[in-house]
């Protein structure tokens, strides 16, 4: 039926929902959620890191179709997948978090709202699947209670931290377009006046990055973070994290889950793969962490490749933009569905009956 030449073939890999995403957005838009910051070196090294790993499959393990299901924090999933937090999907699709979050509740999958979500949490947990509050600490304490309390009494089931952020990285693309976010589109947590002053201000910057600027807190430390543990009983995931001693640190001060992370390379252009700091950040932190990864994670193998370097799943970012993008909710179902057959024949050909045992294959090539 997709054999024409005038049908667009059909998706058989992620990557090829980039395209019609491409085609949906304005040029400023699309730039907004494909780039990285400064020469875009990091972007290009969590591929290159996760393309140069090599698993050894094992033979003869009579393990059939393989159980993809995984625990993660707040609970067990259909896959060791959750979607990553991503900000302003309505720019993406009129229903933004809505459809995202239904497709991943359909899928089986925990859901990530962003602090900078275009749709509050209220009503993505109204939907009824599983929701992590992603939050960025505010300038004022009070505040980050309050969005914590605001995640507590919707239902969220973990709040995850994004420690990565003092301050926005230089994203070159947004900063050239001047990127502001168009009328109709908001951040539904935050005070509208803070967004509105931001546009109004901004020449030759980005709108986003005055406006996070204005919000969030520059000066964090370990001991936010605890006081942040004792505010809430929700499990705590740390996003943004690459040093295996921070990593340690994090799980001495309570958190229950660290996601290994360079922001799909938008912070600190030059840093290093998430991948590659996978295997030490494992060993620095007690196997009662559960690890994530994210940054550059594409098909069904960079989950298995993650797995087998100790992580317990994976946040999956872009792709589901890709998916919103171009058919909004159907289009995110399709995503995750192609990446779950990915997954399943992973394990099978490596000889995984499930996930757990993914940390017993040999990988060679990760690491630093
Ligand atoms: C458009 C866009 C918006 C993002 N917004 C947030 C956010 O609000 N909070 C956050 O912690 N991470 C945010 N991230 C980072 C993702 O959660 C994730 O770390 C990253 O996308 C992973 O890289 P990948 O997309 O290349 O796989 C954003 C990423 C993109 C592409």
């Amino acid at each position: 039926m997709n054999a024409g030449h005038d049908t667009a073939p059909l998706p058989v890999r992620l990557e090829d929902f980039a395209g019609p995403a491409r085609r949906a957005l304005p040029p400023e838009v699309w730039d907004f959620i494909a780039g990285g910051s400064g020469e875009e070196l990091t972007l290009a090294a969590n591929r290159a890191a996760l393309d140069r790993i090599r698993l050894v499959p094992r033979v003869l393990s009579g393990s059939g179709a393989p159980d993809t299901t995984a625990e993660l924090p707040g609970g067990r999933a259909a896959l060791p997948v959750a979607v990553a937090p991503m900000a302003y999907q309505r720019l993406l699709h009129p229903e933004g978090e809505l459809a995202t979050a239904r497709a991943a509740a359909a899928a089986g999958v925990p859901f990530t709202l962003s602090t900078l979500s275009s749709v509050p949490v209220e009503e993505v947990t109204a939907l009824g699947g599983v929701t992590w509050f992603q939050l960025y600490c505010q300038r004022d304490p009070g505040l980050t209670a309050e969005l914590v309390r605001r995640a507590e009494d919707a239902g969220c089931a973990a709040v995850m931290v994004t420690v990565d952020v003092p301050s926005m990285g230089r994203r070159l693309r947004d900063l050239r377009n001047g990127f502001a976010l168009p009328a109709g589109v908001a951040a539904a947590h935050l005070d509208p006046a803070t967004t509105r002053r931001a546009a109004e201000r901004r020449s030759g910057t980005c709108a986003v990055a005055e406006h996070t600027a204005e919000s969030f807190a520059r000066t964090l430390g370990w001991d936010d973070l605890a006081r942040l543990r004792e505010q809430t009983e929700l499990p705590l995931i740390v996003k943004g994290i690459l040093d295996p001693g921070d990593a340690a640190t994090a799980t001495a001060v309570g958190a229950d889950a660290v996601v290994v992370s360079n922001h799909g390379g938008r912070q600190l252009d030059g840093a290093v793969a998430s991948a590659d700091m996978l295997p030490a950040v494992r060993e620095a932190v007690p196997p009662s962490c559960r690890l994530l990864l994210d940054s550059g994670i594409r098909g069904g193998t960079d989950v298995l490749k993650a797995l087998a370097l100790g992580a317990d799943g994976v946040l999956l970012g872009r792709p589901v933009l890709w998916g919103l993008a171009s058919d909004g909710a159907e289009g995110v179902s399709r995503v995750l569905g192609l990446l779950a057959a990915e997954l399943r024949s992973a394990l099978e050909l490596s000889g995984c009956a499930a996930p757990a045992d993914a940390p017993w294959l040999t990988t060679l090539g990760a690491g630093r």
